[in-house]
């Protein structure tokens, strides 16, 4: 097996004038290439903090992140926009849709910073909004769509830089039972094809279909345990 990701004594700070506070207390942590975690914790208890290091979104304060082999801990805003856009695809609750644009439009921007050519991003998102099941609502705005469909939309522009890893903070937060199930269909199916999932969730439901969960209180890791379905998974 081979790491993807390694923490090590990663801390957070915030600062707002004079107050501080940490976020995050000493992470320390290792997910294999390909395994599936569940982030779990109470409000507050940092989990998207965690999520904006792992996913090169925001530096740590102090420790070292080293991702596929590479340390992104100090790396500029620059050079992390880069690291992002080559190995990672995000999934967020509010969707991040941009609403004057058509649903292949959206799936194609990641394309578009990673240099590739007009003809090949049309072709490569109306193939991963197929994967999502979307093939005929390519045309459509988010605004013409349901929540659950334009979370579907967020995972095909997740999936169409075929990153290695995808990041799913609270996919399912926003969506009714039948819209969770397909889109925890969709992460399940990437799984299986080879990528590393990190999903945060507070619903246990959501986690318990994970391999690992990790439990965060107050900035720290409080468990770190292999969920029943692991072996199934695995
Ligand atoms: N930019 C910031 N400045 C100051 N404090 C912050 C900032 N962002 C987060 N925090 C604080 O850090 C702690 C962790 O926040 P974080 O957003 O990581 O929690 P979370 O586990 O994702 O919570 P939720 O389940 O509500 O999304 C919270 O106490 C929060 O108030
Ligand atoms: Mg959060």
């Amino acid at each position: 097996m081979t790491a993807i990701i390694e923490l090590e004594q990663i801390r957070k700070t915030y600062r707002s004038g004079s107050i501080e506070f940490e976020a995050l207390c000493g992470i320390d942590t290792t997910i294999q290439s390909g395994e599936y975690v569940a982030v779990v914790g109470p409000s507050g208890s940092g989990k998207s903090t965690l999520m904006n290091i792992v996913g090169c979104l925001d530096n740590p304060t102090e420790g070292h992140y080293r991702l596929a082999g590479e340390d992104v801990s100090m790396m500029t805003e620059v050079e992390l926009a880069e690291v992002r856009n080559r190995r990672i695809g995000f999934v967020f609750q509010q969707f991040n849709l941009l609403a004057s644009h058509s649903a292949w439009r959206n799936v194609e921007l990641p394309l578009i910073y990673a240099g590739v050519h007009r003809t090949e991003r049309r072709e490569r998102a109306v193939a991963a909004l197929e994967r999502v099941g979307l093939g005929d609502r390519v045309d459509n705005r988010p605004g013409e769509l349901s929540g659950g469909q334009q979370q579907r939309v967020a995972v095909a522009r997740a999936l169409v830089t075929e990153p290695a890893m995808i990041l799913a903070d609270e996919p399912t937060g926003n969506l009714d039972s039948k819209s969770t199930a397909d889109v925890l269909g969709l992460l399940d199916e990437l799984h299986g094809a080879g990528r590393t999932i990190v999903l945060i969730t507070h619903e246990l439901e959501v986690a318990a279909r994970a391999g690992r969960n990790l439990v965060i209180h107050d900035g720290q890791i409080v468990s770190d345990q292999p969920t029943a379905r692991a072996g199934a998974i695995a």
